[in-house]
């Protein structure tokens, strides 16, 4: 049947069915999102028109994100966007793609902004800020807390800028473009609360990561030869940057926990270390 005829109800199980044979373990879920984008529709409202039919340019939409889908292009990359939280963050290739495991990284970091007693607005510092969603969930659920959104990349550095702009949070967030501190200099001694989620895979476990995630840029993932080089810089080069008291939250990978409160207990700066798992 082409799939100009179809109602929104046969296109989702069209969908389904073609990323299905491309065995993607949550084809229904991915068509419905597909669908929806197409419609400018919520998942939740599609079925509510599941008998209209659909129009060309929906058509069109649906038939290319499919085949995009079907040769390894990450969801989030063909529809442009990822909801994280509270807010919704343009998403675009050569930027990592915010993960739902990092949410919970921005709730440690609220809850340490709470517990804070400084002096006046605190200052975050986010390191590595990708599409800025840590950064700008924090900034957007704390509603007071300035925030420092800073990475490498050209291409984050100019997503973080938009993601904030998009969200009216620029008055709050400064987006740096900086090689770890090194363009962090007039922060010295003025930050409350370090937090990253670096890259942290090892170097050689890249390589056999699943196809998606090697659609995503390396300068995000990372992590050196036991991928514990940014834990290791950051822990260093952080107690510059920190006032006295301060707090440095990290995503960490699924057994690096030993590791990084080593580094810690190591350097000597940091004390009183907790670890949560997601
Ligand atoms: C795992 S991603 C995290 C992105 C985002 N914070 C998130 O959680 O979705 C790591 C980020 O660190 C950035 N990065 C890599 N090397 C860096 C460096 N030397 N200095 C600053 N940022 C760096 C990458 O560009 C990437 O955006």
């Amino acid at each position: 049947m082409p799939l100009a005829a179809m109602t929104i109800g046969e296109a989702i199980k069209q969908a389904t069915l073609q990323l299905e044979g491309g065995s993607l373990i949550s084809a229904r879920v991915e068509a419905e999102r597909i669908v929806g984008e197409a419609l400018g529709l919520e998942r939740s409202d599609l079925y509510l028109y599941s008998e209209q039919k659909l129009t060309a340019s929906a058509q069109a939409f649906i038939t290319k994100a499919v085949a995009e889908r079907l040769g390894g292009r990450p969801l989030q990359y063909i529809l442009g966007h990822q909801h994280f939280r509270h807010l919704d963050f343009i998403c675009r290739e050569n930027v990592l793609i915010p993960r739902p495991e990092t949410e919970l990284l921005v709730e440690e970091v609220l809850a340490g902004l709470d517990d804070l007693r400084t002096l006046g607005v605190p200052l975050v510092l986010d390191i590595g800020s990708g599409t800025g969603a840590i950064a700008l969930s924090i900034a957007h659920e704390n509603g007071v807390a300035r925030i420092i959104a800073a990475d490498v990349s050209d291409e984050a550095v100019a997503l973080s800028r938009e993601n904030a702009e998009r969200h009216g949070l620029l008055d709050r967030v400064t987006v740096v473009q900086s090689d770890l501190f090194d363009g962090l200099q007039d922060y010295r001694r003025c930050v409350d609360i370090v937090v990253s989620n670096p890259p942290y895979i090892r170097t050689s476990d890249l390589d056999g990561l699943q196809g998606e995630v090697r659609r995503e840029p390396r300068l995000a993932l990372d992590g050196g030869v036991d991928g514990l080089d940014f834990y290791r810089a950051i822990i260093e080069g952080a107690p510059a940057f920190l006032k006295p008291g301060g707090l440095l939250f990290f995503e960490i990978g699924f057994d690096q926990a030993a590791d990084v409160v080593a580094i810690c207990e190591k350097s000597g700066s940091f004390k009183d270390d907790e670890v949560r798992k997601d």
